[in-house]
């Protein structure tokens, strides 16, 4: 391989790893259809805390509580246009009745997320 070669290829991975990072995405899982309904949905407002990660677990019904409902669709939309956080479903979700979804914003930000559970 030449070197300029080389050299682009690594300057388009550092490029593609920050935009990976700064650009706000949102997450699906699962598909509702127009009988499912909305079981429950959440706001995830966090201030950013200088050089730190937040993380946050959203869970889907709470401890004592029981949802009789089959989860068809989790969504995580993340409202920030950049510096976005990530979305990860640990337990549960679609054909389960119960789920947790952690969140973990980018180094250094806030959060500012809206968790949507659609069921029948
Ligand atoms: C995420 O979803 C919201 C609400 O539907 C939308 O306004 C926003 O543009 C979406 N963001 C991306 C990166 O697709
Ligand atoms: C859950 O139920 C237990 C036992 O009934 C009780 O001690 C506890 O306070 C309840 N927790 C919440 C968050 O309601
Ligand atoms: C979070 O996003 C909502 C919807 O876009 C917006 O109205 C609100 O001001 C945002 N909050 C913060 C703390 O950025
Ligand atoms: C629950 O939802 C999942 C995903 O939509 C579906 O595959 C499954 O058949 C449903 N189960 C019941 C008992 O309705
Ligand atoms: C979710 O529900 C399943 C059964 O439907 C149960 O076995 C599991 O312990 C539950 N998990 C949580 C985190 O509540």
């Amino acid at each position: 391989m030449k070197a300029r070669t080389a050299i682009a290829l690594i300057g388009f991975a550092v490029l593609a790893t920050f935009v990976a990072t700064s650009m706000a995405t949102n997450s699906t899982w699962g598909q509702r259809t127009r009988y499912d309904r909305l079981l429950y949905r959440t706001d995830v407002v966090k201030k950013s805390s200088l050089w730190r990660v937040i993380s946050v677990d959203v869970e889907y019904p709470g401890k004592n509580a029981s949802n009789p409902f089959n989860i068809t669709q989790v969504t995580a939309i993340d409202h920030k246009r950049k510096d976005g956080g990530f979305a990860q479903l640990r337990k549960g979700g679609p054909g389960y009745r119960n789920v947790t979804l952690h969140i973990k914003s980018a180094r250094n930000h806030g959060l500012n997320y809206t968790v949507e559970i659609f069921g029948n």
